[in-house]
């Protein structure tokens, strides 16, 4: 538990309706088109701990996936209530994805987001990402660029 009242934690298979909901109010012509995929790909991230959701007084207030590719882990949707942005949740979840990867000895973390998205570009460099490539027609029509952070390598704790 923060400070400010929420404390981050993976999503469990009773979060999927609100997950799905908030999806949808956020990238409804996404779902429109795609709501089986994205269906598909929420429970599978719920049953793979690869969801997280912010919980502040009882409500879930944010999520974020991702998912680990060989040796890196790649983030995908993050979404904060639009009351509740600005207040450090969206840091919090890259933060707290970050650290998973740490946790499973990844070598880098991977990221995109629409070249318009001027908030979600700040967020990837005010965290600490390197913008380390450009994709056209990523997300449907819309060119994406691509963030990269290298993390330290740990030491094995065998001696
Ligand atoms: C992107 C998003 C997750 C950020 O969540 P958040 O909780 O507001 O983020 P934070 O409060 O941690 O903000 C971190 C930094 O991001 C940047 N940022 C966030 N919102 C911004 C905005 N509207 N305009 C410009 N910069 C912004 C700022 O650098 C901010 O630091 P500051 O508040 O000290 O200036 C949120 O805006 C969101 O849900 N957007 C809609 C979904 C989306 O676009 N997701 C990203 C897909 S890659």
């Amino acid at each position: 538990m923060t400070k400010s009242g929420y404390l981050i934690r993976y999503a469990r298979p009773s979060d999927f309706k609100t997950l799905f909901e908030m999806g949808s109010r956020a990238w409804p012509e996404w779902y429109a088109e795609n709501h089986r995929h994205d269906e598909r790909h929420i429970k599978y991230s719920i049953k793979n701990k690869r969801a997280i959701v912010t919980v502040l007084r009882g409500e879930i207030v944010g999520y974020a996936f991702f998912d680990v590719v060989w040796n890196y882990m790649h983030l995908q949707a993050s979404y904060v209530k639009p009351e509740y942005r600005r207040m450090g949740i969206g840091s919090a979840q890259l933060k707290r994805r970050i650290e998973i990867a740490k946790d499973l000895r990844l070598k880098k973390v991977l990221s995109d987001c629409d070249v318009d998205n001027k908030a979600a570009y700040s967020y990837h460099m005010k965290n600490g990402f390197k913008k380390c490539g450009y994709i056209k027609n990523l997300w449907d029509k819309t060119d994406s660029y691509v963030f990269s952070m290298d993390l330290p390598t740990r030491k094995s704790g065998r001696s």
